[in-house]
């Protein structure tokens, strides 16, 4: 099932601040998005370790995410976190097309 969340790319860059996470609910799923310029990084909103929400957290300057409530780091392209302490992102495929930025949610 593909979500639309953005008219054009261009949406996408007025609507989100770079590296700022944003949760979204789409096809009820919590999803957290991070816009890197013109890229959308998309994935499961609940921690790996103990489902706290990511949306809260912050991107640091080695591109990864910090959980908000433990404090553990995941990279934004891997999806690993930093020390394997529990599993990686589960990262949500984006798409762009002349129609818009969407999730693949299937
Ligand atoms: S819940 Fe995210 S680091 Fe523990």
């Amino acid at each position: 099932m593909l979500c639309k969340l953005f008219d054009t790319k261009k949406d996408l860059e007025k609507m989100l601040q770079n590296n700022e996470p944003r949760l979204v609910i789409a096809g009820n799923r919590n999803i957290c998005i991070v816009r890197q310029n013109e890229r959308l990084i998309a994935f499961e909103n609940e921690c790996p370790h103990m489902k706290e929400g990511l949306n809260a957290g912050i991107v640091n300057y080695l591109n990864e995410i910090v959980c908000p409530l433990h404090t553990y780091k995941f990279n934004l392209k891997t999806g690993i976190e930093e020390r394997q302490r529990c599993s990686p992102l589960k990262f949500i495929k984006v798409e762009y097309s002349a129609d818009g930025v969407f999730l693949n949610l299937t």
